[in-house]
């Protein structure tokens, strides 16, 4: 489906009169950092100037789902807003993204926070410039529920925040079910994008300087599943590979029970692919992945990430692991430690279960207690950080590329950038080398950051 927006001329004439502003709240996974990039490029072709969310017309919230916690986070925020939508004019409150996929979210909206205008799920942007010329000119409620959307939107404008990388959508929605996750009811099933689509975007980045290209999906390496012509993963990142101008090709997330032996050679021949691999493990223990329906055991995972490493050793993983899974014994513990101390993860996203009605886990019995989840979390958090500085001393005195970011946050005489790895740099620099790659020889490590000096 391509976006047109009919609404396009009368909403800008009005939005330019009233001189209306808008602010994106984003929650959650780079899918929904995505999404917002669209509302974005949306909101600013209908002429809505961004500011901060204290003083925005429209506040737009887009929302995750994936935990718990997330759903006191936004209705703390809506309630904090209801006074300016009671006192003021020209205030519009939008919520969108995969909480609004679950009804009860809805409900509570609807009899809690009756002040919103607009509610929108996940998949069906395209009826978002409709809603607000209701809501605009006629004052209506937009709050009704719809399905997730299961085609594919193309042609929605899009304002990256970056100006040298950017994120860009391969294939929507997951069918994997793994069992303690919310994401393929609120994303609805795969679909991928046609080929054509995703190189058009990327050359057009391309061509506006775009360096570094983040491609997203829940399941990447399911790209191509649904075409005909048998166009897989593999196939995308090797065309993706000869458009000039770009330099560095990231994924995720790839799915361990999908990482074929193809896809391992085309990243071992790319001179583009990054030398870091998003791996999600979860758990070590081959009886938790069962419970998860993860389809791999502890054995795989560790053949799959030695043969990652065996490819070209300067690969490194991150990943993502579930603590206190209901059932999680200590020894099933143990195993995912074991794993951790095995491959040596760069990187370590760490979660203590979350119990998500309406998925199968929400049924297990869950007898682990709240402190033993959290001892657990804590314990892993110690081995990850005990191993990490002897990974980054291994840095130290070679040269690595690294793209120019822009000024270091913590420290004005610095800049920053990360290898190809996805280690943070900071380094001695001039505005003039923002968005060019440099080589930078790592002199010191500091945890989450590595200091190195710029080699001409
Ligand atoms: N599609 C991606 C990521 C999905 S969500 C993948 O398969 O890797 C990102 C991460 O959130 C997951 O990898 C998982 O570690 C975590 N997660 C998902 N559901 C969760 C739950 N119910 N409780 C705790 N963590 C969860
Ligand atoms: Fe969730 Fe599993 Fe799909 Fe990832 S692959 S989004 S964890 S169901
Ligand atoms: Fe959250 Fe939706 Fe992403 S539930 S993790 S924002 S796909």
């Amino acid at each position: 489906m391509r976006f047109v927006n009919s609404y396009e001329t009368k909403i800008k004439k009005l939005v330019q009169e009233k001189s209306l502003t808008y602010s994106i709240d984003t929650m959650g996974c780079q899918m929904n950092e995505n999404d917002s990039s669209k509302y974005m490029g949306i909101l600013e072709s209908m002429g809505f100037r961004k500011t901060t969310s204290d003083k925005a017309n429209l506040i737009l919230f887009n929302t995750c789902c994936v935990r718990e916690n997330a759903e006191n986070t936004l209705f703390g925020r809506l309630g904090f807003l209801k006074k300016r939508k009671l006192n003021e004019e020209n205030v519009y409150i939008v919520v969108v993204g995969c909480m609004t996929q679950q009804r009860h979210i809805l409900e509570k909206i609807k009899e809690s926070y009756k002040f919103v205008d607009i509610v929108l799920g996940t998949g069906s942007m395209s009826l978002f410039p409709e809603k607000l010329y209701n809501v605009l000119f006629s004052n209506k409620k937009e709050i009704e529920y719809i399905e997730a959307g299961n085609e594919i939107e193309e042609d929605i404008p899009i304002i990256y925040e970056d100006k040298y990388k950017a994120s860009v959508s391969i294939i929507y929605g997951c069918n994997n079910f793994c069992s303690y996750c919310i994401v393929p009811y609120v994303r609805g099933r795969e679909r991928s994008r046609r080929p054509e689509d995703i190189l058009k975007d990327i050359e057009k980045l391309a061509k506006n300087g775009y360096k570094e290209i983040m491609l997203l999906g829940q399941n990447v390496n399911s790209y191509g599943n649904d075409f005909k012509d048998r166009y897989t993963f593999p196939d995308l990142l090797k065309d993706i590979e000869k458009i000039d101008g770009i330099e560095i090709i990231r994924f995720m997330s790839p799915h361990p029970k999908d990482f074929k032996d193809d896809l391992i050679e085309v990243i071992r021949n790319s001179k583009k692919i990054a030398r870091q691999i998003h791996l999600p493990l979860q758990s070590g223990s081959t009886k938790i992945l069962k419970e998860m329906n993860r389809k791999y055991t502890k054995e795989e995972y560790l053949t799959l990430a030695k043969k990652l490493k065996a490819a070209d050793p300067e690969i490194s993983l991150s990943t993502d692991i579930i603590v206190g899974f209901p059932g999680e014994s200590e020894k099933d513990f143990e195993d995912t430690l074991d794993v951790v101390s095995q491959i040596k993860f760069d990187q370590i996203y760490m979660f203590i279960y979350s119990k998500r009605e309406g998925t199968k886990a929400a049924k297990m019995e869950d007898f682990i207690t709240n402190s033993q989840k959290v001892e657990r979390l804590e314990r892993l958090k110690r081995l990850y950080e005990n191993e990490l500085p002897l990974l980054n001393k291994k840095m130290i005195g070679r040269c690595y590329k690294v793209l120019v970011e822009g000024k270091s946050k913590n420290n004005d005489e610095f800049y920053t950038g990360r290898t190809s790895q996805n280690k943070v740099v900071i380094f001695k620099a001039d505005e003039k080398r923002i968005g060019k790659i440099v080589n930078v020889k790592i002199d010191s490590e500091h945890l989450w950051y590595l200091k190195g000096t710029i080699e001409e």
